[in-house]
C-alpha cells in the first residue's frame, strides 16, 4: 500500500522529535518507517554483547558484516537482530553510549547504508536518522532537519528514559546526548548537519501533532 517511491528524509540531533514524528506521518501517508537509528543500535548491541572493544575498528566492523539487521513494519516496528528481537535492548544506556562510536566506522556505514537503500527500493519511506537527507538517499522528495534547543532534547530523552522505567538522572542523559552529538557532527564520514536543500524545522515548544501536519502538509498528504 505504500504510495509508489515517495521518500521523505528526516534529519537531526538525538531528542529532536525524529522517530517519533517520523511513525506516525509514515502511518498517515501509507509509507514505510525506517529507523536507521536502530540500525546503529544493532550493530552496537551485538559488538556488546559479543565482547569485543568498541575502539577496535576491524572487529566491529567485521561484526557488522556478518550480522542480519532486521526491521520489521509492523505496528510495534520490531528490530531483529540474527533473528533474536532486540528492540528493547538497543535502547540501554551501553548502548546509546557506544554507538556513536560503532556509526563512524566506514565500513559499518558501507553495510547499513546497502540495507536502508534497499529498504527505499521496496517503497515510500519516511526514513530518519543523521546523513538521509546528506547522503543515504540524496534525491530524497523532502528533506527536514529537525532541531531543538539541547535543553528541550535533553528533557524529551530523560522523559523517554523514564517512561521506560530507568532510573537515571537529567544531568546524566544531557552529558551522554552533548557527547553523542560532538562526535555525530565531527566526524570524517557522513558527519550530521542539513542538507543544503533540507528545511529546517525548529521544534522547540511545538507539539507532536503540529509538526506531524505541517510535514504531512508539506508532502501533500
Ligand atoms: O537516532 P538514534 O539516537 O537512535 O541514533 C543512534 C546513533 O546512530 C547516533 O549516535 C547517530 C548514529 N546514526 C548515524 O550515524 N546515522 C544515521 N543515519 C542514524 C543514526
Amino acid at each position: 500500500r505504500p504510495l509508489p517511491k515517495l521518500q521523505i528524509a528526516l534529519d537531526g540531533p538525538a531528542g529532536a522529535g525524529k522517530s517519533t514524528i517520523a511513525k506516525i506521518v509514515a502511518q498517515q501517508l501509507h509509507l514505510f518507517y525506517v529507523d536507521t537509528g536502530a540500525m546503529y543500535r544493532a550493530i552496537a548491541y551485538k559488538a556488546l554483547s559479543s565482547g569485543a572493544p568498541i575502539d577496535d575498528e576491524a572487529k566491529v566492523s567485521q561484526i557488522a558484516k556478518n550480522t542480519e539487521v532486521v526491521l520489521d513494519h509492523s505496528e510495534e516496528q520490531r528490530v531483529w537482530c540474527d533473528g533474536r528481537d532486540v528492540t528493547q535492548e538497543i535502547r540501554s544506556l551501553e548502548v546509546s553510549r557506544a554507538v556513536s562510536v560503532v556509526a563512524a566506522y566506514p565500513e559499518v556505514r558501507k553495510r547499513l547504508v546497502e540495507l536502508q537503500r534497499l529498504e527505499a527500493e521496496r517503497g515510500g519511506v519516511v526514513m530518519d536518522g543523521r546523513d538521509i537527507g546528506t547522503y543515504v538517499l540524496p534525491e530524497a522528495d523532502f528533506k527536514i532537519f529537525l532541531t531543538a534547543t539541547h535543553e528541550e532534547r535533553a528533557k524529551r530523552r530523560w522523559l523517554e528514559l523514564r517512561r521506560a522505567g530507568k532510573d537515571v538522572s537529567l544531568e546524566e542523559v544531557a552529558r551522554d546526548m552533548a557527547e553523542r552529538d560532538r562526535v555525530d557532527m565531527e566526524r570524517a564520514i557522513s558527519p550530521l548537519k542539513p542538507a543544503q536543500d533540507a528545511i529546517i524545522m525548529d521544534t522547540t515548544g511545538l507539539s507532536i501533532q503540529e509538526l506531524v501536519a505541517k510535514i504531512v502538509e508539506l508532502a501533500g498528504g
